[in-house]
């Protein structure tokens, strides 16, 4: 095919129209290879995705099987075992009482927020308003888009929805303040307010900072008093990744809707849900009884067998606590780096989930490409793969490998890292 200008391409649509990205071949644990023989490691597992590294043999296993006895019913005439056995181990890992099963982050938030509108609806006091914050990001459908300031909601210019915003948590503002903040926007919207959306560790946006301490748990009291539910976006932090099953947990705080995404599916097939408290169940089980929403592919029988594989392998193999022990060596080596290279301003993070903040290299013009991409593509050239922000307000590298990562693996990436670092600073 041939374009406008004459340049032949093909007619495929990427992020990036006509980007010359490596091409995958195949991929062992942490480790990517490409048709030209190059290796990677997967440094940001993916997009945070691959907990349990690629091409694991028990789930490659289960696909196999699976998809010899059954992939596709859809859930309104057919249940499947497998569907059960997920529900039940997450609801056992997680605490929460209900699971809606989807394909994406993006409609698990969706579905989150269409759990709260009906969650009113159904105590016969709707509530149409949501709460989140600005530098945050929550999905690429409509509903999750207007709950942030992601660079990419431009897209959307005036058909975003018009949710309330806010204050900034991300500030350093004192947490008192911002809670009286939260305060007195409750108060202007009485009875409005379904639910407050946010991220515990703001992932794509800012690159893994964590919400102040005190800030959720005074978000939960405020919610309680208010009568609106709390809704966590656990899509990047869930299923272990931080060390816990929830993030949440690390400040002792109960959402009543969490949604899952990402490591779910753990890059084996895509899978995501919206859990719900037994407060929201109840009200609708005992109300209307019935869900309207849905989509397609929901719970289908291959993507729910392997969901349960990978939680099992997840929970079998402790790989939250794992993720806290190899945390600690990982944020050690990255904060070595920091004093090693001044191009690094912060290092912060959780459990194996770590973002650096970047300063662009001395006398450096603004124009030039943002720094998160320029040390992208030289760790790419040095066989490491990191994820930069993109929501538009910082520059920042996310640096999540496999919760499987070995010792040596994580010396490997850290090595590489170090050298892009160099690379970029000398240029
Ligand atoms: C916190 C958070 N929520 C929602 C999403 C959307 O998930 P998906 O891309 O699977 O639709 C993402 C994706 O990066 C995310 O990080």
């Amino acid at each position: 095919m041939t374009s406008l200008t004459g340049a032949a391409h093909s007619g495929l649509i990427q992020n990036k129209i006509g980007a010359k990205l490596p091409v995958v071949e195949r991929a062992e644990g942490v480790w990517l290879y490409d048709s030209e023989g190059k290796d990677y490691i997967d440094g940001c597992s993916g997009a945070v995705v691959a907990n349990l590294g690629h091409s694991h043999p028990h789930i490659v296993d289960v696909i196999r099987k699976q998809s010899a006895k059954v992939t596709f019913v859809h859930r309104g005439a057919f249940a499947s075992s497998s569907m059960y056995r997920l529900a039940d181990r997450l609801s056992n890992a997680t605490g929460m009482a209900g699971v809606w099963l989807v394909n994406s982050g993006s409609e698990a938030v969706e579905a989150a927020i269409q759990f709260a509108l009906q969650y009113f609806v159904e105590l016969g006091r709707p509530r149409p308003r949501f709460l989140s914050h600005r530098r945050s990001y929550h999905g690429n459908t409509l509903g999750a888009l207007s709950l942030s300031g992601h660079a990419r909601r431009a897209v959307l210019g005036e058909l975003a929805l018009d949710f309330n915003v806010l204050p900034d948590p991300y500030s350093g503002a004192p947490v008192d303040e911002l809670l009286a903040q939260v305060r007195a926007e409750l108060e202007r919207t009485p009875g409005q307010v379904a639910g407050i959306v946010f991220e515990p560790l703001s992932g794509a946006t800012l690159g893994c900072v964590p919400l102040p301490d005190g800030y959720l748990q005074g978000l939960r009291a405020l919610a309680d008093e208010f009568g609106t539910l709390l809704i966590a976006d656990e899509v990047m932090t869930g299923l272990g990744r931080t060390g816990r099953m929830l993030a949440c947990d690390h400040w002792g705080v109960r959402p009543d809707i969490a949604a899952l995404g990402k490591g779910l599916g753990a890059g084996y097939t895509p899978i995501a849900a919206a859990l719900v408290s037994g407060r929201v169940l109840d009200a609708i089980a005992s109300g209307s009884g019935s869900i309207r929403g849905g989509h397609t592919y929901g719970g289908n029988p291959l993507s729910v067998a392997v969901a349960d594989a990978v939680l099992e392998l997840t929970l079998n193999l402790g790989l939250a606590d794992t993720a806290l022990v190899k945390g600690e060596w990982l944020s050690d080596a990255l904060r070595q780096l920091a004093e090693k290279h001044p191009m690094i301003v912060d290092v912060r993070g959780c459990g194996l989930m770590w973002g650096v903040d970047l300063a662009r290299p001395g006398g450096e013009s603004a124009a030039a490409a943002p720094i998160g991409e320029r040390l992208r593509q030289a760790a790419l050239a040095h066989g490491l793969v990191i994820y930069p922000t993109t929501g538009g307000f910082n520059d920042a590298c996310i640096i999540a490998p496999p919760l499987t990562i070995t010792e040596d693996e994580l010396q490997h990436l850290v090595d590489r890292l170090d050298a892009a670092l160099t690379e970029v600073e000398s240029a």
